[in-house]
């Protein structure tokens, strides 16, 4: 069977990219369904893109690789999409756009585009084999217990990163990149909880604050949740992106307000009250109760000088944690890292030294923050792979 195009993976940036490659395209993916992390994202109502969408919202060795792609496909053309296909959306907070109704919504429209442009879909189907040859490349696929001798001119590695492997992610892509000499940079868990030694946080799961999180390299305000397991919640997410094992991370409580100065101001007004009394109208109780074990809270304002209470401020927004380690891959919405950008080009996403072969989406060292930034990576490089083949 000869097809001009193959592309490894039915997820967000293979199924754009089929959309824009035209007609002669197989799509392969060993799931039962395509776009499955489209379906379960953004608690089932997708969060596609991102408004604010911009180069600096991304990690990668070369901060300026996904400019060009992102720069060609902006989140503007993928609302039109959307809007094409009578989807309706909401903006819920900091730019981020859900569906109103379902994430299957996408999934359908993807898949949808796809037929337009005269695709097709294999699914439940696996790569036995692969060789490179002067015209392309031989692929024996595997489908319904069915071997197929497919060839193909462009080959489009495009199945994703190593997150959530119970969902059918696999390193194939790294694998394949590999194989072909092209580099992959080192790969780790990111936008994922971070855990501590078990009870470091007992008796505040569930609890959830708006924080500011930081270390030296990036810094995020967004809400905080406590869980059994360690912390998690939007702001340890993002920053969980940034933090390596060891390293400590700065939790500042109060992230709106000069704390000191307040402090001083109300030891002034009421200095009868507790320091738990002020702190709960700020904190949810469960907090200051553990904040307590720590911090001598049920003291009275009126007690303590500016120098105690400056030092209490700074316990509070400056709370300096050491995370024992991440919830890795078994729930980490992404993976940092991935096929070396140096070994792209930054405008087609193919292979510098393999023509033919592309790689696009989560597989490249091109991580996104929270937010929907990552399916805007997924739509712009498919569709930057898709025109260019
Ligand atoms: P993607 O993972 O979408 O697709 C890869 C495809 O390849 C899959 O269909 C898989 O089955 C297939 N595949 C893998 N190995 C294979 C093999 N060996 N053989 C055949 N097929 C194979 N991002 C965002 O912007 N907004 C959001 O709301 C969310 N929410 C979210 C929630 C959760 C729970 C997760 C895990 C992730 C998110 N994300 C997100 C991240 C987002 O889902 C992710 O970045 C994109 O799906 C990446 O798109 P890709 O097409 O690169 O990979």
């Amino acid at each position: 069977m000869n097809y001009e195009t193959v592309i490894l993976g039915a997820g967000a940036a293979g199924l754009m990219c089929a959309a824009h490659a035209g007609p002669g395209v197989l799509v392969v993916d060993h799931a039962r369904a395509p776009g499955e992390k489209i379906r379960i994202s953004g608690g089932g109502r997708c969060n596609f893109t991102n408004l604010h969408t911009g180069p600096d919202n991304f990690l990668s060795a070369n901060p300026h690789f996904a400019k060009s792609a992102l720069t060609r496909y902006t989140q503007w053309d993928f609302i039109d999409l959307v809007n094409r296909h009578g989807i309706a959306w909401h903006e819920k907070t900091l730019g981020q756009l859900f569906c109103d109704g379902s994430a299957k919504q996408i999934v359908a429209m993807l898949v949808a585009e796809l037929d337009r442009a005269g695709g097709t879909l294999w699914l439940q189907t696996s790569l036995r084999d692969l060789a490179a040859r002067e015209s392309g490349f031989d692929l024996t696929l595997e489908r319904e217990g069915v071997r197929h001798a497919v060839h193909c001119r462009n080959l489009v590695l495009a199945t994703g990163g190593k997150s959530i492997p119970k969902m059918g992610a696999t390193g194939l892509a790294y694998d394949i990149a590999t194989r072909f000499g092209l580099r992959v940079t080192e790969t780790r868990p990111a936008l994922v909880p971070l855990t501590f030694p078990e009870g470091r946080f007992a008796g505040l799961a569930g609890v959830s604050c708006p924080a500011r999180l930081s270390n030296d390299r990036a810094s995020f305000d967004e809400a905080l949740l406590f869980t059994h397991r360690g912390l998690s919640g939007p702001a340890i997410l993002q920053l969980s992106s940034y933090w390596r094992e060891g390293e400590e991370i700065a939790v500042n409580l109060f992230p709106d307000l000069d704390l000191p100065t307040h402090l001083r101001e109300q030891r002034r007004r009421e200095g009868r009250r507790r320091i738990a009394t002020i702190l709960a109208r700020y904190l949810p109780a469960r907090l200051v109760q553990h904040l307590g074990t720590t911090l001598p809270l049920a003291e009275r304002l009126a007690d303590q000088s500016d120098a105690r209470l400056a030092q209490l401020a700074a316990a509070l927004t400056d709370w300096r944690l050491t995370p024992s380690g991440s919830e890795g891959y078994r729930t980490a919405e992404v993976t940092l890292g991935g096929i070396d950008t140096a070994a792209l080009s930054s405008r087609t996403l193919q292979a510098h030294a393999v023509p033919g072969l592309y790689a696009i989406g989560e597989a490249v060292d091109v991580t996104g923050w929270l937010g929907g930034y990552n399916f805007q990576w997924a739509w712009a490089s498919g569709h930057a792979a898709g025109t260019a083949i």
